[in-house]
C-alpha cells in the first residue's frame, strides 16, 4: 500500500503583484512550495504531484533544478474553478495507485510540520475514515472554511462564504490539507457540483458527498499554530517571514547559540550551528551552511552554503560555497568566493578577496589582497595590496605559493607561477617567473635621483595655488 500526495499549487496570487506562481514566493530563501515538499519527504511521503497552473513553467523549472531524490509529477490546471478542480486534474496520477491514502495539501501554507502529518494519517488510519481534515482553532477565522463537528466526527465544511451567522461564530477551522482514502476521493471527485457562492468546485464537498455513501469523515486538530497560515499579500508575506525566522532563532537559542540581538538576523532552515556561537545583528546565514562552536559571527556577515570550523572570528565577511577551518580570523569586509578553503588558524585582514583558492594553516592576508586561483602553503605571508594576476583575458591560471614564503607589498602574482617554500618577492615586483625556494625576487628599475627636480615643479604649483587661494598667501 503506498500513499500519495497532491499538492495544489495553481494560484497566482494577484495581490502580491508579481507574475511568480504565489508557490515560488521565498519564505526564509526558500519558496513556501519547497517547505511544502520537504515536510512531505520528512514524512516518508515520495509519490508527489503538484498542480500547477499560472506561469506554469517555472514550476517546471523549480522542480527540475531541485535536489532530491524524490521523483515529482505535475498536473496542469488550465483553467482556474476551485480546489476540487485542482484535484480532478491529477486523476491520472492518483489511479496508478488506488491502494492507500493520499493527502492533499496547498502549495502556499508552508508551516505544515510532519508531526502533523503524520499524526492526521494515524488518526485517519484507525478512525476507519474516508477522509480526515486537518484543522486548527484561531483566533480569527475570517475567510476559512468552518468545520461543523458531530459526536461521531464531522459533518462538513462551510465556506465563509456559504456560512449563517451562527456557522461564522465557529473557531475551527479547515487547513486546506486532508487525507483521503484514495478510492473514496476518486469516487467522490466526479460528483462534485459548483453551486456555492463562489461557483466552484469546492474539495470540501467531498466531506458531504462520502458521508453520504455511508463513509466515516473526521477531524484532526493541529497543535501546530500555523498550520494553516499562507500570505494574500506582501505584508502577509512578510508576516510568514518573521515568523519563520523567529522559529528558526528559537530553536538555536535552545540549542546553546547566543544572539546579540536578533535585529536583521536570519538563519535558513538548513543552517546548523554550535554551542556557543555567538551571532550578532544583521548577520544572514543561508543555504546549508554549518558553523561549529563557539566561533564569533560578527555584525553583518552573509555565509551562504559555506561550512564554518570552531572557534572561527568573522567579522563583516560574505561567504559563498566556502570552507574556513578552526581558529581562522577574517574580517572586517572580506569576500570568500566559491571554492575557497581558508585553513587552520589562518588570517585574512580588510579588504581581501579569496576566490578558488586554498590559504594554508597560519598564513596572514591581511590587507587589500586579491587571491584567486592559487594554492598557498603553511605560515605564508602577504604584504598589503598583493595581487594574483590569473586572468589574461582568455584563459585562468594558478598561482602556486609554498610554505613559509614572503610576498612583499605590492606585489603581482601573474600566473601560471610558482612561488618556492620560504621565498621572498620584493615590495613592487611583478612576478612572471617561478621564484625558487629560499630565493629572493627582485623586479624593479634602480631607484635615480634628480636634484632640484621636484623644486622646479613646486614654484610652478604654488603660483596657481595662489591664484586659486589669495587668501592663503
Ligand atoms: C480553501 C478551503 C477552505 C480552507 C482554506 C485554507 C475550499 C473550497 N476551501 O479555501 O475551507 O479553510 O482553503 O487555506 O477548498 N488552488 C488551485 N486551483 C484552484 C483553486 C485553488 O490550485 O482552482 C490552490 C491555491 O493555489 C491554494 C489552494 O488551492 O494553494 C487553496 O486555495 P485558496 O483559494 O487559497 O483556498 P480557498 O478556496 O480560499
Ligand atoms: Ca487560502
Amino acid at each position: 500500500m503506498s500513499n500519495n500526495v497532491v499538492i495544489l499549487a495553481g494560484g497566482q496570487g494577484k495581490r502580491m503583484k508579481t507574475n511568480k506562481p504565489k508557490v515560488l514566493l521565498e519564505v526564509l530563501g526558500e519558496p513556501m512550495l519547497e517547505w511544502v515538499i520537504s515536510a512531505c519527504e520528512d514524512s516518508e511521503l515520495d509519490r508527489i504531484c503538484v498542480v500547477k497552473g499560472f506561469e506554469c513553467e517555472q514550476i517546471d523549472e523549480y522542480l527540475s533544478a531541485r535536489e532530491s531524490k524524490t521523483e515529482i509529477e505535475t498536473a496542469l490546471q488550465a483553467e482556474r474553478l476551485g480546489t476540487g478542480h485542482a484535484v480532478m486534474q491529477a486523476v491520472d496520477f492518483l489511479k496508478k495507485d488506488t491502494s492507500g491514502n493520499t493527502l492533499i495539501l496547498c502549495g502556499d501554507a508552508p508551516f505544515i510540520d510532519a508531526e502533523t502529518i503524520k499524526g492526521a494519517l494515524a488518526h485517519h488510519e484507525s478512525t476507519g475514515s474516508a477522509v480526515t481534515v486537518v484543522t486548527s482553532r484561531i483566533a480569527d477565522p475570517t475567510g476559512y472554511g468552518r468545520i461543523i463537528r458531530t459526536e461521531n466526527g464531522i459533518s462538513g465544511i462551510r465556506e465563509h462564504k456559504d456560512c449563517t451567522p451562527e456557522e461564522l461564530l465557529i473557531d475551527e477551522i479547515n487547513s486546506g490539507c486532508y487525507w483521503f482514502k484514495t478510492s473514496a476521493l476518486l469516487e467522490a471527485l466526479p460528483e462534485l457540483k459548483q453551486n456555492n457562492a463562489q461557483a466552484e468546485y469546492y474539495l470540501t464537498d467531498c466531506v458531504e458527498i462520502l458521508l453520504g455513501k455511508g463513509m466515516r469523515a473526521d477531524a484532526y486538530t493541529s497543535r501546530n499554530p500555523q498550520v494553516s497560515q499562507g500570505a494574500n499579500d506582501r505584508k502577509g508575506l512578510l508576516a510568514l517571514n518573521d515568523i519563520a525566522r523567529k522559529l528558526v532563532i528559537d530553536k538555536w537559542l535552545n540549542e546553546g547559540v547566543e544572539f546579540v540581538c536578533t535585529d536583521g538576523v536570519s538563519v535558513g532552515r538548513k543552517v546548523t550551528i554550535g554551542i556557543g556561537t555567538r551571532i550578532d545583528s544583521n548577520v544572514k546565514l543561508r543555504g546549508k551552511t554549518a558553523i561549529g562552536e563557539n566561533c564569533k559571527i560578527g555584525v553583518g556577515c552573509i555565509i551562504e552554503n559555506s561550512v564554518i570550523g570552531n572557534g572561527v572570528d568573522l567579522n563583516y565577511v560574505q561567504a559563498y560555497n566556502a570552507q574556513v577551518d578552526d581558529n581562522a580570523k577574517i574580517g572586517p569586509f572580506v569576500q570568500l568566493r566559491p571554492d575557497s578553503h581558508v585553513k587552520k588558524g589562518a588570517k585574512i585582514g580588510d579588504f581581501v578577496e579569496i576566490k578558488n583558492s586554498t590559504v594554508g594553516e597560519y598564513t596572514c592576508v591581511a590587507h587589500l589582497t586579491y587571491v584567486g586561483d592559487s594554492d598557498v602553503g603553511k605560515n605564508v605571508n602577504f604584504g598589503c595590496g598583493v595581487v594574483t594576476v590569473n586572468f589574461d583575458g582568455e584563459k585562468k591560471y594558478r598561482t602556486t605559493i609554498g610554505d613559509n614564503a614572503f610576498i612583499g607589498c605590492n606585489t603581482n602574482l601573474v600566473s601560471p607561477v610558482n612561488i618556492g617554500d620560504g621565498a621572498y618577492t620584493g615590495a613592487g615586483s611583478t612576478i612572471t617567473k617561478d621564484v625558487p625556494a629560499g630565493a629572493l625576487a627582485l623586479e624593479r628599475t634602480d631607484m635615480k635621483i634628480i636634484e632640484g627636480y621636484a623644486d622646479r615643479k613646486l614654484k610652478a604649483r604654488t603660483e596657481k595655488f595662489e591664484k586659486l587661494h589669495p587668501e592663503e598667501k
